[in-house]
C-alpha cells in the first residue's frame, strides 16, 4: 500500500493535498509544520483557526469557545463553512495539509462534497496512531508559545529558558483544553466522533496508518516514506 501511494505520488505535478488523522497529542501539529515547510504548502489546522477567533473574539469565537473548553467538537456546519471559506485563499489553491479536519463523518462528506464542487480531491489521509497514555503525557506537558504558535513539551523536547520560545523568546502558555478532565472528554470523543474516519478513508483506497510512537524525527522518517520525496 505505501509503495503504491508512493509511486502514484512521484508523479504529481502539483502540490499535494493532505490530511493528518488521529487522536489529540499525537503530534497532528508538530509533524504538519515540518511537512508544510518542506513542501510549501499551507497548514490548515481547524483548531489553531478556532483558537485565533477565540483570541480575536468574533462571533465565532465566542461561539466555538464553549465547546473547546469542554473538550467537545465545534458543530459541523460552523466548521465547514470557515473551511470552504479558508480555502477560496490564494495560498490554498495549490495544495494544503488539514490537521484536525474532518473530524466527523457529515465534515468528511461535506469536504467530498466541497473538493468535487472545486474540482479537487485529497491525495492522502494520513492516520498517526498511538495509546491513550502516551497522548495523556504529552498533552499535559504540553506548551505553545503565544507569539509565534511553536509547539513544545517540557518532557520530551524542555525550552533553553523556563516559559520562553526557544525561536522567538514567546511567552510559553498552556492550552485551555490541556487540563486533565477536559484532555480525558477530547480522547473520549475522539473514539466516538473520529475514529470511524478512519474505516471511512479506508474504504476508499486513501488511507495510511503511521505509527506516532517515537521520537519526533522517527515519526517524520515514518510519514516521509509515504510522500513523493519517498526516503526522509
Ligand atoms: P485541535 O487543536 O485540533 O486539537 P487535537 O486534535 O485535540 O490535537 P492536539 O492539537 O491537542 O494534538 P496534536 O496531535 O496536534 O499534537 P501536537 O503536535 O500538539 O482541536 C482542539 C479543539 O478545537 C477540539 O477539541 C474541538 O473543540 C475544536 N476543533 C478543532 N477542529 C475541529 C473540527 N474539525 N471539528 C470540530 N471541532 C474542532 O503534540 C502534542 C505534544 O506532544 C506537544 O507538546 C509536542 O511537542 C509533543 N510531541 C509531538 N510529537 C512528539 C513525539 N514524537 N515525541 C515526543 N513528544 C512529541
Ligand atoms: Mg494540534
Amino acid at each position: 500500500m505505501a509503495y503504491g501511494h508512493y509511486r502514484r505520488y512521484t508523479y504529481l505535478n502539483r502540490k499535494m493535498r493532505l490530511v493528518f488523522l488521529g487522536p489529540p497529542g499525537i503530534g497532528k501539529g508538530t509533524q504538519a509544520k515540518i511537512i508544510c515547510h518542506r513542501f510549501t504548502i499551507p497548514h490548515l489546522s481547524t483548531g489553531d483557526m478556532l483558537r485565533s477567533a477565540i483570541s480575536a473574539e468574533s462571533d465565532l469565537g465566542k461561539k466555538a469557545r464553549t465547546f473547546m473548553d469542554r473538550g467537545n467538537l465545534v458543530p459541523d456546519d460552523v466548521v465547514l463553512g470557515m473551511v470552504e471559506e479558508r480555502l477560496q485563499k490564494p495560498d490554498a489553491h495549490g495544495g494544503y495539509l488539514f490537521d484536525g479536519f474532518p473530524r466527523t463523518l457529515p465534515q468528511a462528506d461535506g469536504l467530498n462534497e466541497l473538493l468535487n464542487r472545486i474540482n479537487q480531491n485529497l491525495d492522502i489521509v494520513l492516520a498517526l496512531e498511538g495509546d491513550d497514555d502516551i497522548l495523556i503525557k504529552r498533552l499535559s506537558s504540553r506548551r505553545t508559545c503565544e507569539s509565534c504558535g511553536t509547539i513544545t513539551n517540557l518532557i520530551f523536547s524542555p525550552p533553553r529558558e523556563e516559559g520562553k520560545c526557544d525561536e522567538c523568546s514567546g511567552k510559553l502558555i498552556q492550552r485551555n483544553d490541556d487540563k486533565p478532565d477536559v484532555i480525558s472528554e477530547r480522547l473520549k470523543v475522539y473514539q466516538r466522533q473520529t475514529e470511524p474516519l478512519i474505516t471511512y478513508y479506508a474504504e476508499k483506497d486513501q488511507l495510511i496508518r503511521v505509527n506516532g510512537v517515537g521520537t519526533i524525527k522517527e515519526v517524520t522518517a515514518r510519514i516521509s516514506k509515504n510522500l513523493p520525496d519517498g526516503e526522509s
